[in-house]
Parts: C-alpha cells; structure tokens; sequence
C-alpha cells in the first residue's frame, strides 16, 4: 500500500473520531526513548509517515539532539518535512537500504512500520545504541475483527516475529511489553475508514464491509487493539 494523501487525510479523520482508549500507548513508546537519550544523541525514526514519532519526542525533549526520519513514500516526507521544519532531517528513503554509513545513530526508533530489516537497523546503530519500536499485534489493532477474517489477514505477526528476526541480526533484546488496548469509536465508519487505511484483509470487499456493519451495528463501537513495544540493544566487541 502506499501511503498518499488520500491516506493521510483517512487516519486523520479517524483519529478525530476516537472518543476514549483505555492505556495511552503511544505517550508509554515515546517516555522509552526519551528516558534513552541524551544531550547531542542522534535519533532516526524509520518509516516516519508524518514524523510523529519525532514530533512527540520533541515536545518533552529540551537537550540538543540530531533527529532524522526516512520513509519511502514522496507524500509523507513532504508531510514529515512540513510538520518538522528545521528541527529534522527527513530524506526519502528505503527501510531495507538506510543511506546512512555504518555506526551512525545512538537510537533507533519505529512505529507501526511492519517493513524494516534489522540487520540495516543494527547496521546503522553505535555499539551500545537501542533499537526502540512500537508494532502491531497478531491481531492488527482490530482484534475482533482479525478473529473473524483469520486466514485473510496481511503481515499478522506476534512480537516472537520480531525478537527471533532481532537475534539473528546480533541484537540483545532487552524488554518486551505486550499491552491490550480498547478503543471506542463513535461508529463502525470509523473502523470501515481504519480498515481501508492500512493493509490488513487480503482482497477486502464489499460484502466484507457488510459483514463488519452487522458485527457492530449503527451504536459506538469498541475494537481491542494488541501492540507491543520492543527495545533491542546493539552490543559488539570492544564497543
Ligand atoms: C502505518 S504508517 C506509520 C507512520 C508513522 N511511523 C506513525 O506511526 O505515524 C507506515 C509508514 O511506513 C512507511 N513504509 C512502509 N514500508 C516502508 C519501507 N520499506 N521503507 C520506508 N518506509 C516504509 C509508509 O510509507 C508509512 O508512512
């Protein structure tokens, strides 16, 4: 899927829609990496979107740092670019080919990325850096729903996915919290929005969109989100 425009102004519509969640776990990601920086650190958020992720950083980080963001769709580094000014670098690029040399970042950071490589992740972190990454559960942040479309769901991983992928690129993983989140919406257009916003059923229909009408009814909607925050550490000899 690429992310344009279109996108964009559908995951602000249903940000505007949500009426109550019960954890805040984006305000948790953000406190892991700050708790982690440090005056003059460099941080690089990968698949950036709108630069969020620095731009949250940025309201409770006071010290001089460096931040960069890379994401590989034109119209979101045009949005990241517009939101961040002067406060970062963002640059088109590739998760799977970072242009950045080796051992250039203290920190690491991504959320709801689903495509990176950790081996250029830790590629291009210092010894002793953190890779620092907030994803989707198994069931996509629309829990209900991923039950009921089970063997059509797209890129479904639980965070084993991931912590077997950061090993084998020599990461050390250093936590793992899993969190059960319950959103409400103020109706099921926002949860028909949500799913057409992002890839998540394989060759979604219109009879699908019938079937998610008749699950929640014309009422607020509640759906179980399942993220999970991973940090992973780099370690190499005499680093
Ligand atoms: C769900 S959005 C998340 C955006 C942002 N991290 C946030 O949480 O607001 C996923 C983003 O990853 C980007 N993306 C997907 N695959 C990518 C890749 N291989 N390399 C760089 N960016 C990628 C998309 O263009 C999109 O902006």
């Amino acid at each position: 899927m690429y992310y344009d425009s279109k996108v964009i102004d559908i995951r602000n519509s249903v940000a505007s829609s949500l009426v109550v969640q019960s954890i805040d776990v984006n305000a948790i990601f953000i406190d892991r990496i700050v708790s982690r920086m440090f005056a003059k650190c460099s941080v690089l958020d990968i698949g950036t979107g709108n630069g969020f992720v620095l731009s949250e950083v940025l309201k409770v980080y006071i010290e001089p740092c460096q931040l960069f963001g890379v994401d590989k769709s034109f119209d979101m580094v045009k949005l990241a670019k517009n939101n961040l000014g002067e406060a970062a670098i963002i640059s088109e690029a590739d998760n799977s080919y970072l242009p950045f040399g080796d051992e250039t970042f203290d920190i690491v950071t991504a959320k709801n990325v689903t495509r990176f490589s950790s081996s250029e992740v830790f590629r291009v972190l210092k010894s002793g850096g953190y890779f620092i990454f907030r994803e989707y559960g198994a069931g996509k942040g629309l829990l209900e729903l991923a039950n009921i479309f089970k063997e059509r769901l797209l890129r479904s991983r639980s965070y084993d996915f991931y912590t077997k992928s950061l090993a084998d690129s020599g990461f050390s993983v250093v936590s793992v919290e899993t969190f059960e989140v319950v959103r409400r919406y103020r109706d099921v257009e926002c949860v028909i929005n949500i799913v057409q916003s992002f890839p998540f059923i394989e060759n979604y229909s219109y009879s699908d969109e019938i079937c998610i009408r008749e699950l929640f009814g014309d009422d607020e909607v509640s759906i179980t989100s399942d993220p999970f925050i991973i940090i992973a550490r780099k370690f190499t000899e005499g680093g």
